[in-house]
């Protein structure tokens, strides 16, 4: 096993972030977490144990990923590895089609909930001059794709802004756009309908995905990445 790190995960509560949460708890790491699904919360407190913090905390809210970030930080310090996971995608339509109030969710989760964890979490990171952090892309990150416009727009986003952090950080640390593959999680459902069941569990997904994260540092500073055969 590498050195025990502390790891945040947005959207611990399923889907990849789980399975991550799971995995990495299992290998020694400790795992801060956040979802806005109370129960399944404190599933995750009750199967994982107290070493491990799990948080009620919507991304885009600021003020309440302010008050999370200071009292992880007071407990457990700065993370070493920060995944910026949590993501919405919109109900499938073409893009005039798409009401103003859905795409507004999917900008404020996918782009501006990543920037408040960003604000919050990594002026502590560095200070102490290490850290990495793994924003969640995607291949419609890449490329366009009919029917989720406003969910290529913020991937399209993610990977813009990240490569532009990575030149900002001082040595030593990373950020890094991460497409993680194609998972069949509650995401994949709503993207792909019924195909969605033709490709990879998070269980298959994380055997892969748990070695290749943790081996990502400074080197990969600004690269946009895939996890490898996902
Ligand atoms: N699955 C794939 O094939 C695939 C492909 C490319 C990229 N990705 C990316 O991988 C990441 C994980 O996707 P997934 O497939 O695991 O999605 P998922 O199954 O839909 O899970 C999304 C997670 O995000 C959390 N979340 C959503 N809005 C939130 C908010 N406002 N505040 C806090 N947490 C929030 C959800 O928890 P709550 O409901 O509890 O808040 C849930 O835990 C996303 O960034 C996605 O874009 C996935």
């Amino acid at each position: 096993m590498s050195d025990p790190k502390t790891i945040l995960i947005t959207g611990a509560t399923r889907g990849l972030g789980k399975a991550l949460a799971v995995r990495f708890a299992a290998e020694g790491h400790t795992i801060i977490g956040c979802g806005r699904d109370q129960n399944a919360l404190e599933s995750l407190r009750d199967e994982l144990g107290p070493r491990h913090l799990f948080d009620a905390v919507d991304v885009v809210d600021d003020d309440a990923v302010a008050g999370w970030a200071a009292k992880v930080i007071a407990e457990k310090g700065a993370p070493d590895i920060l995944l910026n996971n949590a993501a919405l995608i919109n109900k499938r339509a073409p893009l005039w089609e798409v009401p103003a109030d859905e795409m507004s969710k999917v900008v404020d989760v996918n782009i501006k909930g990543v920037v408040n964890v960003i604000r919050h979490f990594t002026p502590a990171m560095i200070e102490r001059g290490s850290g990495v952090i793994l924003n969640l892309s995607s291949g419609w990150g890449q490329f366009g794709a009919p029917e989720v416009a406003p969910y290529c727009a913020t991937k399209f986003a993610i990977e813009g802004m990240t490569q532009a952090m990575a030149q900002e950080l001082p040595k030593g640390m990373a950020a890094i756009p991460l497409s993680p593959g194609i998972i069949h999680t509650e995401m994949l459902d709503q993207a792909f309908g019924e195909a969605a069941s033709q490709h990879w569990t998070p269980e298959d997904w994380i055997e892969v995905a748990a070695p290749f994260i943790l081996g990502l540092g400074p080197e990969q500073n600004g690269e946009s990445i895939r996890i490898p055969d996902a």
